[in-house]
């Protein structure tokens, strides 16, 4: 079983194309997982708890439970919208989340690991934690990353993350595969010998934040937004679960495969709290979860969020909106295809656009419609055996096994994009190939029909090669040309099973509907 989840989404705003590219990143990881015949869980959600939460609620005047209901559902039509194919889905305020973190916090507090004590220290609001001298930059302040930041005096409870810091330091410098892409590690390294001798306050006060999972043994406090969020990975995959409820078996899920989430939050939250959380909860080095941590979608250099952008650009930041105007494929193709895994991308429609218009549209489009309506045309929709053969026929069949190998390596190493390269250059070499035999020319001269015959059976077959490669990718478009293939049968095929010939000479298509209309920017 492979499990894979993603960062949940704070309710405190709405979905934008940064939260919608970590969910494509991971469902196109999941989708590709079951291709390989694997059994696959993608668990996402939301965050619903808080004092962001508490604050945008406030400033709306509704209760916070009224807003997250609202908010929550904006994400769950995006991620309809997107074609998700998730299996569980945490919602922070579910009761059964909820009862799992209160019987960890009680077991952790039981056995010494969270304790009481007064602190005088910098809170920032923004980041929602008390802050050490650590955290200040070269001329002593706090940076603006901390946003504003208040001296507090407070009594909270603690969880001893220190006596775990050096297990966590070992297990890191052991386990290559912690944190990928690898060059992020040494983010983390650094971070852990930032954390060195701080515990982690676990609790708020009531009278300051109300909007959270209260602790079982104080109610004068809740849970800290982080380590309430962090425990969806288990809560909503069955940990000490009621034996009664619908929740999936966790011996069956965990480890998890892989969070994928992106990289603001792995230090400290995912790489120091959350494997030294797993750790003081018993769970020994092989349990703990890799993390695949993506980059930022950036809009020309800055940020996403939608603060001082204009109404229309703000428009195309949204992912409802977005497939509205270019539809489900493009958008979820334009996420994975123009950003390296681990790296960052600017966010710019006009590529979006482009790279849907000329790889999709032009090239594959137009291979399959070709392919469809000249075998339509020439050979009443059936492809016919030949005994023609050349170079150019056995290249391009070769050609798929090369094409097969450069798709799985990448897509292991979770590089979509380049396993988006190595198809579109597949399709390319076919619509030369369909270039230089020009089948409706030799259509004309009854002498070459056995290399129509021939050439058609080959275009016929890449588009259905790559209508099982691209699934993962662009699921509903490849469903429908899998359609006008008349081969639903594809859609079951498994990678191991793929290779030159999976659809028979003799086979039938259907007339060919263009599945890749052009797009174009809105005026
Ligand atoms: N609620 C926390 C995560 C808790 S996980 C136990 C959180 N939420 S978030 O809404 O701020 O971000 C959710 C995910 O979206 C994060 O992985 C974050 O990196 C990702 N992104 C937010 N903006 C992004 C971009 N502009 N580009 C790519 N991903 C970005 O953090």
């Amino acid at each position: 079983m492979f499990y894979i989840t993603t960062a949940i989404d704070y309710t405190n705003g709405t979905p934008h194309i940064g939260h919608a590219y970590e969910k494509v990143l991971a469902d196109v990881i999941h989708r590709y997982q079951k291709l390989k015949g694997n059994d696959s869980h993608f668990l996402t959600g939301v965050d619903q708890h808080g004092q962001k939460v508490q604050q945008t609620a406030e400033a709306e005047g509704v209760n916070p439970n009224t807003y997250v209901r609202r908010v929550t559902k904006g994400f769950s039509q995006a991620w309809e919208k997107l074609g998700l194919s998730y299996d569980s889905w945490a919602e922070t305020t579910n009761p059964l989340h909820k009862s799992c973190v209160q019987q960890i916090l009680n077991t952790l507090f039981e056995q010494g690991q969270i304790y009481k004590k007064q602190y005088k220290g910098f809170y920032s609001i923004r980041q929602e934690q008390f802050l050490t001298d650590k955290e200040r930059n070269e001329d002593g302040e706090f940076g603006p990353e901390w946003g504003v930041v208040e001296e507090r005096d407070e009594e909270n409870y603690y969880f001893r993350l220190s006596e775990h810091v050096s297990w966590l330091r070992e297990f890191v410098e052991s386990h290559k595969d912690f944190v990928l892409p690898h060059f992020r590690r040494a983010d983390v390294l650094n971070a852990i010998e930032r954390s060195e001798g701080n515990d982690l306050c676990i609790s708020r006060p009531k009278e300051r934040l109300r909007w959270g999972i209260e602790l079982p043994f104080d109610t004068d406090f809740v849970t800290f937004v982080w380590f309430d969020a962090l425990i969806n990975y288990i809560s909503f995959a069955g940990y000490q679960k009621d034996p009664s409820s619908e929740l999936p078996d966790f011996d069956s899920l965990w480890p998890a495969n892989l969070h994928v989430i992106g990289k603001d939050i792995l230090v400290p939250s995912h790489s120091i709290y959350w494997p030294i959380m797993l750790h003081a909860m018993g769970f020994d080095d092989a349990q703990i979860p890799s993390l695949l941590v993506h980059g930022w979608w950036n809009k020309k250099g800055g940020k996403v969020s939608k603060s001082e952008m204009t109404k229309e650009e703000a428009a195309l930041m949204d992912p409802i909106h977005l497939v509205e105007i270019f539809g489900q494929d493009a958008v979820r193709y334009y996420l994975v295809r123009d950003i390296h895994t681990g790296k960052d991308s600017n966010y710019e429609p006009e590529r979006l656009v482009m790279l849907f218009n000329t790889e999709l549209a032009n090239n594959l489009g137009n291979l399959c419609n070709r392919a469809l309506n000249m075998t339509k045309r020439y050979s009443a929709g059936v492809t016919v055996s030949s005994s023609y053969d050349d170079a150019s026929c056995q290249t391009l069949r070769e050609s798929f096994a090369k094409t097969l190998e450069q798709y799985q390596t990448a897509m292991d190493q979770y590089e979509i994009s380049q396993a988006l390269t190595a198809v579109i250059e597949f399709i390319t070499r076919a619509n030369i190939f369909a270039e230089e035999h020009k089948p409706w020319e030799i259509a004309k001269d009854e002498t070459k029909t056995e290399e129509l015959n021939a050439v058609l059976a080959h275009m016929v077959e890449v588009v259905a090669l790559a209508s099982v490669l691209l699934r993962p990718v662009i699921p509903h478009a490849c469903e429908r040309i899998q359609a006008q293939l008349k081969a639903p049968e594809l859609s079951e095929l498994k990678l191991s099973e793929l290779k030159w010939g999976v659809l028979p000479i003799g086979h039938e298509v259907a007339k060919p509907k263009p599945i890749f209309p052009r797009i174009e920017l809105p005026s």
